[in-house]
């Protein structure tokens, strides 16, 4: 599947980039291929649009906000949040500006610290909903934003995938004496993609026992792993002395090839029982483990079963692969592949 030929897939929100980095000025970021410029236009509110001029087609982007708007670098002209010129400077003051002067505008807004974008004017689904960020007994912790040479439905099935720990994170948790994954208790599948349980038995390395405060060599972790169709993920690790590791990840698509890593925890201890850099540390190492693998993937993933083959700890990723499926044929759409496929 080519994401960016898939138009049903603007119609998700996607965390683009963190609402700190708009403190510097107007950003681009490249979500489905189409280049955005983003700012915090009035009040302080995030604002999209694509990022060219309708007059010589200049990076707004590389221009400045000036007024809750965002002034192109080449003339001038200066757009507001909804796309609309609504400064010339190169004309008399008062004299109205024509109505053709616009540029595309795209839904935007922040959530968890983020800028999220929606590309088209009608979001399938809502912002996933993360109760715990606004729990006082959780602590936030940003972890990761940097692109990955992936395409996305690689990346998330990997999320959900209870079989490649054992080998590719052999240095951080997996246990190669241990390859077969308990099955998985309980899949519910929701409006939005899917619920699935289960647990899995870890090693506890030295930095984890820190981190966990769990001294044995190995632990449990009990997993509700949920899918937001189609590249995010939040997995819930609840470890024997009730401490909760929740990871939001993301995989926004920047084109076929690409997808943005955007990743947080939100923990239930204290910074004096688990120093988040040693915390953010230990993931960095599972998700650099992750990385070396996914980008070596072709990044045209079939949706079809047929291409490839499949053991039974695949289930998440073949109820991806019926769940977008039907979602591209339920609005008239045809999976796009690789010329060469
Ligand atoms: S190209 Fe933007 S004002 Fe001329
Ligand atoms: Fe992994």
């Amino acid at each position: 599947m080519l994401t960016t030929q898939q138009p049903v897939l603007r119609r998700f929100w996607y965390p683009v980039i963190p609402v700190d980095h708009l403190l510097q000025g107007p950003q681009s970021f490249t979500l489905m291929g189409q280049p955005l410029v983003l700012w915090l236009g009035n009040g302080g509110q995030p604002a999209a649009l694509a990022d060219r001029c309708c007059h010589r087609s200049a990076q707004l982007s590389k221009g400045v906000v000036q007024n809750g708007c965002v002034r192109c670098p080449y003339h001038g002209w200066a757009y507001d949040a909804l796309g609309t010129c609504t400064t010339v400077p190169q004309i008399d003051p008062g004299t109205a500006i024509p109505k053709t002067y616009q540029v595309p505008s795209y839904l935007c807004q922040e959530r968890y610290g983020y800028v999220w974008v929606c590309l088209d004017d009608n979001p399938l689904q809502a912002i996933p909903e993360i109760p715990q960020f606004t729990d006082p007994s959780f602590r936030f912790i940003h972890e990761f934003y940097e692109p990955w040479q992936v395409g996305g439905l690689r990346a998330i099935e990997n999320s959900f995938d209870s079989a490649h720990g054992h080998f590719v994170h052999a240095s951080s948790w997996g246990d190669m004496a241990n390859p077969q994954p308990p099955p998985i208790d309980e899949v519910t599948e929701t409006s939005f993609g899917f619920v699935m349980k289960h647990w899995l038995e870890v090693l506890n390395p030295d930095l984890q026992k820190k981190n966990l405060g769990i001294e044995g060599e190995k632990t449990i972790r009990t997993n509700t792993r949920t899918w937001y169709m189609p590249f995010a993920r939040t997995l819930h690790i609840e470890y024997p002395n009730g401490l909760i590791h929740l990871i939001f990840t993301a995989y926004t698509p920047i084109d076929d090839q690409h997808s943005q890593v955007v990743q947080f925890c939100l923990r239930n201890d204290t910074e004096t029982e688990a120093k988040a850099a040693d915390i953010i540390a230990f993931d960095r190492q599972v998700t650099s483990e992750d990385r070396v693998i996914l980008e070596g993937t072709d990044y045209d993933a079939p949706l079809s079963l047929a291409e490839e083959q499949h053991m039974a700890s695949d289930r998440p990723g073949i109820l991806m692969r019926h769940r977008l499926a039907k979602l591209l044929k339920d609005h008239g759409e045809s999976e796009q592949r690789r010329p060469d496929h």
